[in-house]
């Protein structure tokens, strides 16, 4: 009897998975991963590898869609599928899972820490004051969606804050917090909205759960001459905030001191902190 057992990597590097999640991979027939949906910035597939004792096979986003490889060799094998984060956060796993239960082959998850949480971890935001969460994607000729805007909007008008994934692509490359600031700002053009504008409070962060992560607030015109360093990077767009989260925002992204409760009018500067 096989078995499929989703294993998140956490983030970072290699040690950000959990024991259990370690031992699982070490103790199965084949070792599977793949690298589109998030990445661990600090690690090579060897020092994986390393880790796990075991050669790791890449899939790319069309076998893990179509599911072919990794069922043909959970049917009748304990298969691992490493993923970065959590394996069922922010990715489109949950429809291999489906897959595997509609062949008969059972599954377990084994969680990792993911980017959805501890991207307000490192802000001091809190969790449950977060509304929808919404990914920019690559700009392309004719394709420039203003939704991940209208969820901000949508966000801030009740108050919650906004988590902005932005676009990976499979060769590695990534969207940066400077340019994903550029096409919100070309959103709220094509929309005409004043809502969002280039004194808006603002966060953005750079490889959270690594030593050199950093976490910078400031006004959303002045983040993108900031050097927040190597991706992968995120946004966060604070809604309404209690005093404990301004404290944290001033106190651990460099906020400025003074900006005021409204999120569209912020002093210049602030300073960043690592994270
Ligand atoms: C689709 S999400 C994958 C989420 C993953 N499954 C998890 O649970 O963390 C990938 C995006 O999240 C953001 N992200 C992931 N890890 C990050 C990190 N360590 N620091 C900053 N942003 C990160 C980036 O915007 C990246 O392109």
């Amino acid at each position: 009897m096989g078995e499929l057992v989703f294993i998140g990597l956490g983030l970072h590097d290699e040690k950000g998975v959990t024991l259990r999640g370690l031992e699982e991979a070490r103790g199965a027939d084949m070792v599977f991963a793949e690298l589109y949906t998030s990445t661990l910035a600090g690690a090579s597939l060897e020092s994986v590898e390393r880790l796990v004792g075991k050669k790791i096979r890449i899939l790319g986003r069309a076998e893990v869609e179509d599911g072919h490889t990794i069922l043909a060799a959970a049917a009748g094998q304990r298969v691992a599928f490493l993923v970065g984060g959590d394996p069922m956060a922010a990715t489109t796993h949950v429809d291999l899972r489906l897959r595997a239960a509609s062949a008969g082959i059972p599954t377990r998850i084994v969680h990792g820490a993911s980017i959805l949480t501890a991207a307000a971890g490192v802000l001091g935001l809190q969790i449950y004051k977060f509304g929808r969460t919404t990914t920019i994607p690559f700009p392309s000729e004719g394709f420039g969606p203003t939704s991940p805007l209208e969820v901000i909007l949508q966000n801030r008008s009740a108050g919650l804050h906004s988590l902005v994934l932005l676009d990976l692509r499979e060769d590695g490359t990534f969207l940066l917090a400077g340019d994903a600031i550029g096409l919100l700002l070309q959103m709220a053009a094509k929309i005409g909205t004043a809502e969002i504008g280039r004194r808006m409070l603002t966060c953005a962060l750079s490889r959270v759960g690594s030593r050199e992560g950093l976490a910078v607030a400031g006004p959303l015109g002045e983040l993108p001459a900031r050097d927040l360093g190597r991706p992968p990077h995120c946004l966060v767009i604070p809604g309404s905030l209690h005093f404990l989260e301004k404290e944290a925002l001033i106190a651990f992204a460099g906020a400025p001191r003074d900006f005021s409760e409204g999120p569209s009018r912020v002093p210049r500067g602030g300073r960043s902190a690592r994270t």
